[in-house]
């Protein structure tokens, strides 16, 4: 008994999300792409990480990796991936098809290529009760609206009828997210869901989700190449480079302490207060190509601080302090954060 509650706080204690040296590849024409290259990571119950960096640099096909969801030909080919204890890599698809249901729920770039054109909003909220929780249809009916109402639609019964070509990108969203709240997950992976919204509606979408995430206590991660939006929600970051990750730490520390040359790139590359687009790519030089990746530090091209050690070997995860860690050799100094 006692051994079994021991155990039980002990799963309580471990991250809801661990992803241990992931590398995912896709054959393609040209060679074997390493689209994540070892990436490590992780997402505790009940908070919301960011994970950050330049489109290109594997972000979607590590969430598509956790949801068991690649197209093909990707495949993981090494590492770990468990979510409350288990192993989703050993998952048969049946077992992953409900997880993603019931336990991970997912929201998109697209909303609107992401709902179901033929079914109305409440139909299709509806269903996934009825294929998860076996709700009835009035039941299911009822509760659609209840959760359309949590997304803040201020006529949700007129709302469920609808259908998905009636309403803007933003709308759309908020019933993805309605769809993805129905089960009640422990995490939710969202996917760039603000990049496709205008500036205001993107900041309602991210106040819904932060608001969200604190009534319900399940954990987020937030996929974005925008670092304002990761300054706004995150609790953690986590910045990922050339297929895996080179800077992991809580938010406050990340952002006023970069340790990777590359974060302090992102970090400056962002607009100052008085506006403009966000440009992640100011960072002069591109990513390595992912079917010739170097041995040595992936970000050597690029770096305004890379010594002659950089060019020989590939840094490993080094400790700065508890929960921050990075990839990179050098120190930095104080002036070149
Ligand atoms: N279906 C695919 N076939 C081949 N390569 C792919 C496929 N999907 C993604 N990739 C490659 O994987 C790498 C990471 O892509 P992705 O995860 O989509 O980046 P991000 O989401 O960070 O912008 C890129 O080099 C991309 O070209
Ligand atoms: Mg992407």
């Amino acid at each position: 008994m006692n051994h079994d509650i021991s155990k039980r706080r002990q799963a309580e204690a471990a991250p809801l999300l661990e992803i241990r040296e992931l590398t995912t590849e896709f054959e393609t024409p040209s060679g074997v792409a390493r689209a994540v290259d070892g990436a490590t990571l992780e997402v505790r119950r009940g908070e919301i990480v960011g994970l950050v960096g330049e489109s290109g640099c594997g972000k979607s096909v590590t969430a598509l990796s956790i949801l068991g969801l690649l197209p093909h030909p990707g495949r993981v080919v090494a590492g770990e991936i468990r979510f409350d204890g288990r192993s989703l890599l050993n998952l048969d698809s049946e077992s992953m098809r409900s997880l993603r249901g019931r336990e991970i729920a997912m929201v998109f770039q697209e909303p609107a290529s992401a709902l179901n054109p033929v079914f109305s909003c409440g139909e299709q909220i509806a269903e996934v009760l009825r294929t998860h929780r076996r709700m009835k249809h009035p039941q299911a009916r009822a509760r659609a609206v209840e959760l359309l109402t949590r997304v803040r639609f201020p006529d949700p019964a007129r709302l469920a009828d609808r259908y998905p070509h009636e309403l803007s990108g933003g709308m759309c969203q908020r019933v993805m997210l309605a769809m993805a709240l129905a089960c009640g997950p422990k995490l939710l992976v969202a996917d760039e869901p603000t990049t496709a919204l205008d500036v205001t509606v993107q900041a309602q979408i991210l106040d819904l989700i932060l608001e969200l995430q604190r009534d319900t206590g399940m954990a987020v991660l937030l996929i974005t190449h925008d670092l304002g939006v990761v300054a706004q929600v995150a609790t953690r970051v986590a910045v990922m480079y050339a297929g895996r990750v080179v800077e992991a730490g809580a938010r406050d520390a990340l952002f006023e302490t970069p340790q990777h040359p590359y974060t302090s790139g992102l970090l400056r590359s962002r607009p100052r207060l008085s506006g403009g687009p966000q440009r992640l790519d100011a960072i002069p030089g591109a990513l390595p190509d992912p079917t010739r990746l170097p041995g040595n530090c992936r970000f050597f091209d690029r770096c305004p601080r890379r010594v002659e050690r950089c060019r020989l070997e590939d840094p490993p995860p080094r400790r700065v302090r508890a929960s921050h860690e990075v990839r990179c050799f050098v120190d930095p100094s104080p002036e070149a954060q």
